[in-house]
């Protein structure tokens, strides 16, 4: 009997939480481990079908650089990059379209499947979702790189209104219909920001975003963040990742977290605890 009362309990501690994020938009960043590892894969889904089933809209968006880099290998297709990013010529960019809206795209909204959840995989190209110019760093052209100028919501509104959960692959489109390929995180940030989001997860595979000395930051604010960018301390693919959660706080979105997707139940952590497991950054 003790034993059926404690199960109650830890439903009931989580009752502030879920009122305060009932009906509330979720995105979420899924990339790394969280997406390589089965046990790991298991566990985001089923935190997914939960935050679904208790209430609220969680909405997907995910990576797939390092699939997209060994399927390129296989077909004997070299990989360019230019400060982190993939020079995309129309050979590389039929291999991404090929990966992330057809292989990637479809095992998650399978995986959700699984875990008792219904997923629609759309990708950024769908209801002229993510649009996008092309990125040029310097004089440089990437090929079909693409920078988000603007997300147009009402596909991810509609699939979410009629009780799916939305899975996104990160592709963009430009003003002409040519597809682009598009960072993971900046196409989750700019989602974020089109629907107003209540928070925004970036799952990755480090405990958070770390100072000088290697110590996670619980907690970041955008000054501060910018301030570790301009010294060196956030670098790489952390870059994307913090500038995303900034300038989503800037339009709207009320919180955004860096989350340890190695860890077991990350997602459901983040949202039905105060600690969290990340690293939170406020305005
Ligand atoms: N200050 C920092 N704190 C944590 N990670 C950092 C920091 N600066 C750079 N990084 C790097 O950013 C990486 C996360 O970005 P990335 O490799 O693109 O992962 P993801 O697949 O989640 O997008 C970390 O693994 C780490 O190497
Ligand atoms: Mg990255």
């Amino acid at each position: 009997m003790k034993e059926l009362i404690d199960k109650a309990g830890v439903l009931v501690e989580a009752l502030p939480y879920i009122r305060r994020f009932y009906d509330q938009t979720i995105v979420i960043k899924y990339g790394g481990s969280a997406m390589a590892e089965p046990h790991l894969r298991a566990s985001f889904a089923i935190d997914v079908v939960m935050l679904k089933y208790i209430g609220l809209r969680p909405v997907i968006v995910h990576g797939g650089g390092p699939q997209i880099g060994a399927t390129l290998t296989r077909l004997g297709i070299e990989s360019n990059f230019i400060d982190g990013l993939r020079v995309t010529d129309d050979a590389t960019m039929d291999v991404v379209e090929m990966v992330l809206g057809g292989k990637v795209n479809r095992e998650i909204v399978d995986l959700v499947g699984r875990a008792g959840g219904r997923a629609i995989g759309l990708t950024g190209g769908d209801g002229g979702m993510i649009q996008v110019t092309r990125r040029l760093v310097a004089d440089r052209d990437l090929g079909r790189v693409g920078q988000v100028v603007a997300v147009d919501p009402a596909a991810i509104v509609a699939v979410t209104n009629a009780g799916f959960i939305p899975v996104i692959a990160p592709i963009g489109i430009d003003a002409d219909g040519v597809t682009h390929n598009v960072n993971a995180d900046e196409a989750a940030g700019a989602v974020a920001r089109a629907l107003s989001a209540r928070k925004l997860i970036l799952l990755t595979d480090v405990e958070g975003v770390k100072d000088a000395k290697g110590q996670i930051i619980p907690q970041l604010s955008a000054e501060e963040a910018r301030k570790h960018i301009t010294e060196g301390t956030i670098s790489d693919g952390m870059i994307p990742k913090v500038s995303c959660c900034i300038e989503a706080l800037e339009s709207g979105v009320t919180s955004t977290t860096i989350v340890d997707g190695r860890v077991l139940h990350a997602l459901l952590l983040e949202i039905f605890t105060d600690g969290g497991v990340g690293t939170l950054l406020t305005r």
